[in-house]
């Protein structure tokens, strides 16, 4: 496994790759790596013959100051866990601010509704950093293949629209949710809840379940209300939102008989960690 951390110095690796047309995919992370990233780490050693591992904490994709600081990071830590994984196989590229950033990035991309809701609601310039940040990812590395985890499911969808607005990109492959055995959804903030909130933070995946079971039996007015008084009922975690969508177009929908496939959304604080996870509910 060999670690870059200048654009320059994996280019000139990469074209020398290129030329024997080996195929590569590219695993984008923030790093603070759990099995989550492993899994699609795994996927993309099985689908193609060079794997490369971002490890880049993205400053311009915090709407909260606080949220980026507190962001874990351990390098170090991130490499014990990819060796294994990736071995003669694979990259980790490692990139500062400034490498990434060396000049003022002023780009507005219009992802149209699907960026507008839920967490293009409550985290206003979210999905515009995140645009940023793979775009030029995908054009440093080129890769013929990106995974991204359902976790962040309409972070999926906004880089599948990237992709087109772009004209420019890699085939993405979307890769299920890892949850621990409690069913709480894999996450680096994880890392940053209490003892306290870690605990109760597995009501948000039998809150979905229940999201589930429920869906087409109930309204769907109901069937929020029941949603969020299960997790309030924990007393410490507070709901930001609890959303049914079209798993495509992301609007909200409002009643069961629905043509395409639906899933639920949620997002809750747990103190000051702010948790995501959703689940296909038909
Ligand atoms: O999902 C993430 O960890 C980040 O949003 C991503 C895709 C690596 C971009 O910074």
């Amino acid at each position: 496994m060999i670690v870059f951390k200048t654009c320059d110095s994996l280019r000139d690796y990469l074209s020398t790759f290129r030329e024997e047309s080996q195929s590569l995919g590219l695993v984008p992370t923030m790093g603070a790596l759990h099995e989550g990233h492993l899994s699609l780490s795994k996927l993309s050693v099985r689908q193609n013959n060079l794997t490369i591992v971002s490890v880049f904490v993205n400053p311009i994709q915090f709407n909260n100051p606080a949220d980026l600081e507190k962001y874990p990071r351990d390098l170090e830590a991130d490499l014990d866990l990819l060796e294994p994984v990736l071995g003669f196989r694979g990259i980790v590229f490692a990139p500062s601010v400034e490498e990434m950033y060396p000049k003022q990035i002023d780009t507005q991309y219009d992802f149209g509704p699907l960026a507008e809701v839920m967490e293009g609601a409550f985290r206003p310039g979210h999905f515009n950093g995140v645009g940023i940040v793979v775009n030029r990812l995908f054009r440093i590395i080129e890769p013929d293949r990106a995974y991204f985890g359902e976790k962040d499911f309409q972070q999926l969808a906004v880089i599948r629209k990237l992709v087109e607005l772009e004209k420019f990109g890699p085939e993405i492959i979307p890769c299920p949710i890892i949850r621990e055995a409690d069913g709480l959804a894999m996450s680096s903030r994880n890392q940053r809840l209490s003892a306290e909130h870690r605990a109760a933070a597995p009501v948000i995946f039998q809150a979905l379940s229940e999201a589930a079971r429920l869906y087409g039996r109930s309204d769907i007015t109901d069937l929020k209300r029941q949603i969020i008084a299960m997790i309030h009922a924990t007393k410490i975690l507070k709901v930001e939102y609890v959303e049914f969508a079209d798993e495509e177009t992301l609007m909200p929908v409002y009643k069961t008989s629905w043509p395409n496939p639906v899933r639920c959304f949620i997002a809750v604080y747990a103190d000051e960690v702010r948790l995501i996870d959703n689940l296909r509910v038909s």
